[in-house]
């Protein structure tokens, strides 16, 4: 196996941070494909816990190489804070280690500024956004008038075009919203000396990534948010910007997909979301509450309590088709100890029929109601299991159901934050 893929299989934050440094042990390279610092990854090594919103999972390791692909949109004020913050944790960053796409495109000031109005603007509708910019900066992507990393270090064509695009957001904030205008000079003196300090790290990384998979070396693609929140197939348009799914990291890499050998689909035992939207299976009484609260389940990004309910087995089904998920790997399964009864979705009866697929249309997902199989809980604390073994059988039940519904194995059992709180079942 030589390049393979870790993305969420719901709606984000089901420990892909933790599966990818698990993962990358064995990696020579870890490259991120989409996303920004909306992602919100944590890793617990030791006593440590490391918070990653833009830099790969992979930077706790030294000798390995950390890619931000052409997917990302990169903050740089972000980059750099972010840097200071491992800097203060003891993780060495270098042009060595940490390589930048030249095509990755760039979050600026106005992104975040019209991420914050366009969410106002909305009202009731809201998205619940992380306000980093991630969307205004995907529009203009595709809009064709963003600054890429190549545009940003040459100092000519990153003074015209954000010239350009400053002139062009102003009238959009304060003409038709009202708002202050953003000023070119201050903009321009902050970001010119992001400019130079960026330069060193940037690369054209589809080259080198290639490189690195024909010449043999392991790749980790870390995926940032989750299936559901994919722009073409999570619950549009209460979704991210970006493809979340295996797919992206094709284009967010550039790579073709015969190189990929396989995707791990990291789910929950549960499920939870961040921000507005449909949620089939949430729990809005004191079970959902007693998730949240032996799951910890609040935004690393935002801090936002996260909404929690049943694990959806629609939702992985779906996850595993749309990515072609070689496995998954399970997480959270020790906080589940303790309930007495356990409730898994099998299904949603839509007008009188039963469906295995999340549909389309948000009115059709509004009147689906799961069908749920109950499970007896267990009380054993897993979280010292470090073989299948250890796992209780009315635990070993659940995850069976898992496998049999998605005809998709399950490789790994994570039962802790901890790198070594992890049992590896087969090959992912
Ligand atoms: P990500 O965005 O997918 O990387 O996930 P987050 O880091 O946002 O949220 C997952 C949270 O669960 C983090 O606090 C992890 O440290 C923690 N976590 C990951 N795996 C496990 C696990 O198996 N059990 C427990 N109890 N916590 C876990
Ligand atoms: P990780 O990688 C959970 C959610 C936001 C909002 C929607 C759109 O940590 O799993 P955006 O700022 O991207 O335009 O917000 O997506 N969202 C996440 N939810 N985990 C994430 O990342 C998320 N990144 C974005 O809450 O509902
Ligand atoms: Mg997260």
């Amino acid at each position: 196996m030589s390049a393979y893929i870790v993305l969420g299989a719901q709606w984000g934050d089901e420990g892909k941070g933790k599966m990818t440094d698990y993962l990358a042990e064995d990696a020579d390279i870890v490259v991120r494909f989409q996303g920004g610092n909306n992602a919100g990854h944590t890793v617990e090594v030791g006593e440590k816990q490391y918070k990653l919103h833009l830099i790969p999972s992979g930077i706790l390791y030294k000798n390995k190489i950390n890619v931000i692909g052409n997917g990302v949109v990169l903050d740089p004020r972000a980059l750099f804070e972010e840097m200071d913050y491992l800097k203060d944790l003891g993780v060495k960053i270098s042009p060595q280690n940490l390589i930048i796409s030249d095509r990755a495109q760039l979050i600026m000031p106005y992104h975040k500024v019209l991420d914050g109005i366009k969410e106002r603007a909305r009202g009731h509708k809201d998205i619940g956004t992380t306000k980093k910019g991630i969307g205004p900066c995907y529009t203009d992507k595709m809009e064709r008038s963003g600054i890429r990393i190549c545009d940003f270090i040459n100092e000519q064509v990153f003074k015209e075009k954000l010239k350009y695009n400053i002139e062009d957001k102003n009238n959009i904030i304060n003409q038709v919203y009202g708002e202050e205008k953003l000023q070119f000079d201050e903009i321009y003196n902050e970001y010119i000396i992001f400019s130079r300090k960026i330069k060193p790290f940037v690369k054209d990384t589809s080259v080198l990534v290639y490189n690195y998979i024909k010449s043999g070396k392991e790749v980790l693609f870390e995926g940032a948010q989750g299936t559901l929140l994919d722009i073409d197939y999570g619950t549009y348009p209460y979704v991210t910007s970006s493809n979340t799914i295996a797919g992206g990291v094709c284009t967010g890499v550039g790579i073709g997909p015969t190189l990929v050998n396989s995707a791990v689909g990291i789910a929950k035992a549960y499920t939870t979301r961040v921000g507005k939207g449909p949620f089939p299976t949430e729990l809005d009484d004191s079970t959902g509450e007693w998730i949240r609260e032996k799951g910890h389940e609040y935004g690393v990004t935002t801090g936002r309590a996260r909404r929690c309910g049943w694990l959806d087995l629609v939702i992985l089904k779906t996850a595993a088709r749309v990515s072609g998920l070689t496995s998954f790997a399970v997480t959270k399964i020790d906080t589940l100890a303790g309930l007495e009864k356990i409730k898994i979705c099998v299904g949603y009866r839509l007008k009188g029929k039963v469906i295995d697929y999340v549909p389309a249309s948000l009115e059709d997902l509004a009147k689906c109601e799961p069908i749920y199989e109950e499970f007896q809980g267990w009380d054993q604390n897993i979280a010292d299991a470090r073989n299948y073994d250890e796992i209780p059988e009315n635990a070993k039940l659940y995850l069976n159901k898992i496998e049999d519904f998605t005809k998709t194995k399950v490789s790994i059992i994570s039962v802790g934050p901890r790198r070594n709180q992890t049992i590896k079942v087969t090959e992912i």
